[in-house]
C-alpha cells in the first residue's frame, strides 16, 4: 500500500479546498467481480449491512440494542441476503448455525463475524491504556496474538480494535480504550496491534482482522464529553490525531470505523473530506469503513438529515460502506438508487471493499474458517493465554512513588491490612469492554496476595467503603484492622464502569467515600500504600496523593491478583511508565506533557509567577507527567553524545550511558524528547521521539545508542506540508523521574 507520511502531506483540507474527489477504485479479484454482476440491488444492502448478533448473544456488551429482532428472524434475514456481517455474539456452535443460513442463501456469501475485542475476548487482559504503560510494541504484538488466537477460535474473524484515538482530555471515558496522550507511543502500539491482532496471513484460521478506530479525531471530543463535537486545526489533525491511523494502515489493518462525532460542523458518517477525500483519495486505504453502531441514523439527531433516506445516502455517498446496526442500508439503498438519488457504482464500490475483505479473510474457500469445536476446547483460557494476560498486567503496573524504599514488601513476618472496595473484589478487574469476559474467573488483590505470602494469615481484608458509598461501621471496621497491621495496603479508585464508552467525567478523582477512608488510614500513621484502580488519569489529592507509596494498577483484567502480588513483593521489578498525565485537578484538563509553547512560559523555578501562562490556582504542570514512573532500582545517566551538526533528512544518533546505581537488577525506560526552537508554527514544548528498555544487573553501565528517525524532526508547516526547518533542537535523555541529560543539535 503506498503510504508514507509524505501523502498526507496534501493541502486540501488545510486549504480548505476539500473537492469531492472519486474515490480511488481498485480491481477486484474476478469472483468479486462476477458475484457483484449477478448481485440485485437489495443483496448489495446486504451485504452493506451489519448487525448485533442475536443468534448468539454473549451478553451485556455496551450498545443499547436498537431495534431487535430475535434469532429466529435473524437466520431467516441471513438465509434472504439482508445481512453481511454479524458483530457481538460468540461460540462456534452459534457460529456455525448463522453460517450455514449464509450458504443457503442464493448467492452462497459466507457472513463475516465481528467483535469488540479490545482487551481480551473471554481471557481478559488489561485496558489497552494499562497495556500501553509497558511501553513495549513487541509484547504488545504478542498480547494481541493471543488475543487473536482465543477470539478466531470462538467463531469470530473481525475486531473492532485497536483503538487508535490520541487521548488528552482524561474526562473523556474512552481514554481507557487507547495508547493515551502520546502520538508516537500510540503510533507504534497501533501498528503492533494490528500486526498481532492480524497475523502473517489473513487467511488463517488464527487470523483476526484489525480496524483502528474512530477515524478520526474523537478523543478531541468538546469538555471531553461523549458524543460531543470536535473541532481542529488542520495541522492539529495531522500532527496529532491522523499518525496512528496512517502506521496502523501501513501495518496492513483490513478495516476502520467511522467516528460518532461531528467534525467541524459534519458528522464523520457524513463527512465526504474526511471519509473519501483524505482516506481513500490521500492516504490510499482500500479495506472496508464501518459505520458506528447507528451512526447513520444518527444524522437526523445531529441535524444533518432529513430522514432515514437521506441519512443513508449521506452516509454511502461520504464513504461509509457498512451501516451497522441501523438497518438504513437495507431498507434505503435500493430506491435510493432506483431514483438516481445514490449512483449505482457508488454502492458496488462499497460491495466490491465488504467482499474483498470476506475474500482475504478465506472465507469463500473456506466459510468454516475459525469455526471448530476443538479450536475452541483448546484455545478458550488455555494455559498460554493465562499466562500472557499475567505478563501483561504485571508490565502494565506503574510505581509512581515508593518513599523510604516502603516496596517491595518482605513476603513473610509482615501483617498487612488490605483496605478499600477493591480488595476482595472480583466484579471490578476487567474494566471496560471485557467481552465475553467472566467476572468469576479474575483472581482478586487478595487471593493474589496470599497466593504469594509466606504466611496468609498475616492478611486482614476489610473494605471499608463501596465505590461510591460509604459502608455502615466500613470506616472503623477499616482503622481497627491497619491498627493492627504493619502495613495498610489501600486498594481504591474508580469502579469498572467509570470509564469507558459514555462515562466521561467532570472531576476525574477518587470517589468521595473513598477519599474519607484514605483520609482514615493516613490517620491510623500506618505506612500506606495505595492500589489505585482507574481507566484514565485520575487527579489524586490528601492523603492518597501524598501516600508514601502509590502504584497505578488500571483494570488490569483476569490476572489481577498476581500481577499485583508480582511487583509488591518485588518478584517482579514495576517497570511501566503513565502513557498519559495525572494532572494536579480536574480543571487542567485537556494537557498533555507535549502541549505547544506559549508567548508567556513561567520560569521552571516559578510556575506561579505572575504573569505568565497558569491557573490562578494551579501552575501548567502534571502531579505525574507522561512517562513518569519508577523501579526498585536507581540508574543514572552520563556522556551523552549527540552530533554538533546533522544534515537536513538525516537521522539523528544519540549515544548516552546508562548506570543502574541501585542494589538490585533493574530496567528502565530511556527516551529522547525534543524541542524544535524556532518553527514556522509553535511547537511541543518537549515531545518522546524515540525510546528503547534498558534492563542492567546492579551497578552494570551499558553505553545505549538510539537513532532519532529524520522523520520525527518534521513538523506541519504553515503550508500544510510534513518539512523539516532548519535550526536549532533541543533534546532531554530521560531514564526516570529526574535523571534527565540535556543537549542540542542544529539541523542545516
Ligand atoms: C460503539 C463504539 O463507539 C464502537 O467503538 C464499537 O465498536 C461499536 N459500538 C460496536 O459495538
Amino acid at each position: 500500500m503506498p503510504l508514507s507520511r509524505r501523502n498526507v502531506l496534501g493541502a486540501a483540507l488545510l486549504a480548505g479546498t476539500a473537492t469531492l474527489l472519486p474515490a480511488r477504485a481498485h480491481a477486484a479479484s474476478d469472483r468479486v467481480e462476477a458475484l457483484i454482476a449477478r448481485m440485485t440491488l437489495a443483496e448489495k444492502a446486504g451485504q452493506l449491512s451489519c448487525f448485533n448478533d442475536e443468534v448468539r448473544p454473549v451478553g451485556a456488551v455496551f450498545n443499547p440494542v436498537v431495534d431487535p429482532r430475535g434469532g429466529e428472524a435473524m437466520l431467516a434475514d441471513i438465509r434472504a441476503g439482508r445481512i453481511g456481517m454479524l458483530f457481538n455474539g460468540y461460540g462456534v456452535a452459534g457460529a456455525r448455525r448463522a453460517q450455514e443460513a449464509a450458504l443457503a442463501g442464493r448467492l452462497r456469501i459466507p457472513l463475516v463475524f465481528a467483535a469488540d475485542v479490545l482487551h481480551g475476548c473471554r481471557t481478559i487482559f488489561p485496558i489497552p491504556l494499562a497495556e500501553a504503560a509497558a511501553f513495549d510494541a513487541d509484547l504488545s504484538e504478542r498480547a494481541a496474538r493471543a488475543v487473536a488466537c482465543e477470539t478466531a477460535a470462538g467463531g469470530l474473524h473481525w475486531t473492532f480494535a485497536p483503538m487508535v484515538d490520541v487521548a488528552r482530555d482524561q474526562r473523556w471515558g474512552r481514554v481507557a480504550e487507547g495508547a493515551g496522550e502520546d502520538v508516537l507511543l500510540n503510533r507504534l502500539l497501533a501498528a503492533a496491534r494490528v500486526r498481532g491482532f492480524q497475523g502473517s496471513d489473513l487467511r488463517r484460521a488464527d487470523a483476526l482482522l484489525a480496524t483502528p478506530k474512530h477515524f478520526v479525531g474523537y478523543g478531541a471530543v468538546r469538555g471531553g464529553m461523549e458524543y460531543a463535537a470536535v473541532d481542529m486545526s488542520a495541522a492539529e489533525l495531522r500532527e496529532t490525531f491522523l499518525p496512528p491511523f496512517l502506521d496502523a494502515f501501513a501495518a496492513g489493518a483490513g478495516a476502520t470505523m467511522a467516528s460518532f462525532t461531528d467534525f467541524g460542523g459534519v458528522p464523520v458518517s457524513a463527512n465526504r473530506p474526511l471519509l473519501t477525500d483524505l482516506l481513500r483519495g490521500e492516504l490510499g486505504f482500500q479495506g472496508v469503513c464501518v459505520s458506528d453502531y447507528d451512526a447513520d441514523r444518527e444524522l437526523i439527531a445531529h441535524g444533518i438529515a432529513a430522514d432515514e433516506a437521506d441519512a443513508a445516502r449521506l452516509a454511502i455517498l461520504a464513504g461509509i460502506d457498512m451501516s451497522m446496526q441501523s438497518g438504513l442500508f437495507v431498507r434505503h439503498l435500493p430506491a435510493l438508487v432506483e431514483s438516481g438519488r445514490v449512483p449505482v457504482a457508488a454502492v458496488d464500490q462499497a460491495v466490491r471493499r465488504v467482499l474483498t475483505l470476506k475474500e482475504r479473510l478465506g472465507l469463500f474457500n473456506d466459510p468454516f474458517r475459525s469455526i471448530d469445536a476443538r479450536a475452541e476446547r483448546r484455545e478458550t483460557g488455555s494455559v498460554a493465554i493465562k499466562r500472557m494476560a499475567r505478563k501483561v498486567a504485571t508490565r502494565s503496573i506503574v510505581l509512581l512513588r515508593n518513599d523510604g524504599d516502603l516496596l517491595p514488601l518482605p513476603r513473610a513476618g509482615k501483617r498487612i491490612a488490605l483496605i478499600g472496595p477493591f480488595g476482595a473484589d472480583k466484579a471490578n478487574l476487567n474494566g471496560p469492554w471485557s467481552f465475553a469476559g467472566d467476572a468469576k474467573d479474575g483472581i482478586d488483590v487478595a487471593s493474589g496476595l496470599r497466593g504469594v505470602m509466606a504466611d496468609p494469615a498475616l492478611l486482614t481484608v476489610e473494605a471499608g467503603s463501596g465505590v461510591t458509598e460509604p459502608l455502615p461501621g466500613g470506616t472503623a471496621r477499616a482503622v481497627a484492622a491497619a491498627q493492627a497491621a504493619d502495613v495498610v495496603l489501600l486498594a481504591i479508585g474508580e469502579g469498572g464502569d467509570m470509564s469507558g464508552e459514555g462515562n466521561s467525567r467532570t472531576e476525574i478523582v477518587v470517589p468521595a467515600a473513598q477519599q474519607a477512608l484514605a483520609e482514615a488510614m493516613a490517620a491510623t500513621g500506618k505506612p500506606v500504600v495505595v492500589l489505585l484502580r482507574h481507566g484514565r488519569a485520575l487527579a489524586l489529592s490528601g492523603a492518597v496523593r501524598d501516600a508514601p507509596a502509590l502504584l497505578a494498577t488500571w483494570f488490569l483484567g483476569e490476572q489481577t491478583g498476581p500481577a499485583v502480588a508480582d511487583i509488591l513483593f518485588g518478584r517482579v521489578e514495576p517497570t511501566g511508565r503513565l502513557p498519559v498525565s495525572f494532572p494536579l485537578t480536574s480543571g487542567q484538563q485537556p494537557w498533555s506533557y507535549d502541549r505547544r509553547s506559549t508567548g508567556r512560559p513561567p520560569p521552571d523555578d516559578q510556575p506561579m509567577a505572575p504573569g505568565r501562562s497558569h491557573w490562578r490556582d494551579a501552575p501548567d504542570r502534571a502531579l505525574y507527567p507522561f512517562g513518569s514512573g519508577m523501579g526498585y532500582t536507581r540508574f543514572a545517566l552520563s556522556d551523552l553524545s549527540v552530533p554538533a551538526v546533522v544534515a537536513t533528512g538525516a537521522d539523528v544518533p544519540v549515544s548516552v550511558m546508562v548506570r543502574n546505581v541501585g542494589k538490585r537488577a533493574g530496567t528502565t525506560l530511556v527516551r529522547i524528547d525534543l524541542h524544535d526552537r524556532v518553527a514556522s508554527r509553535t511547537r511541543p514544548v518537549r515531545q518522546m521521539k524515540a525510546f528503547v528498555r534498558v534492563t542492567l544487573a546492579a551497578g552494570e553501565t551499558r553505553r545505549i545508542d538510539l537513532r532519532i528517525a529524520a522523520r520525527e524532526l518534521a513538523l506541519v508547516a504553515s503550508d500544510g506540508r510534513w518539512r523539516v526547518e532548519p535550526g536549532a533542537f533541543d533534546l532531554w535523555v530521560v531514564a526516570g523521574d529526574g535523571v534527565e541529560m540535556q543537549g542540542a543539535f542544529e539541523v542545516r
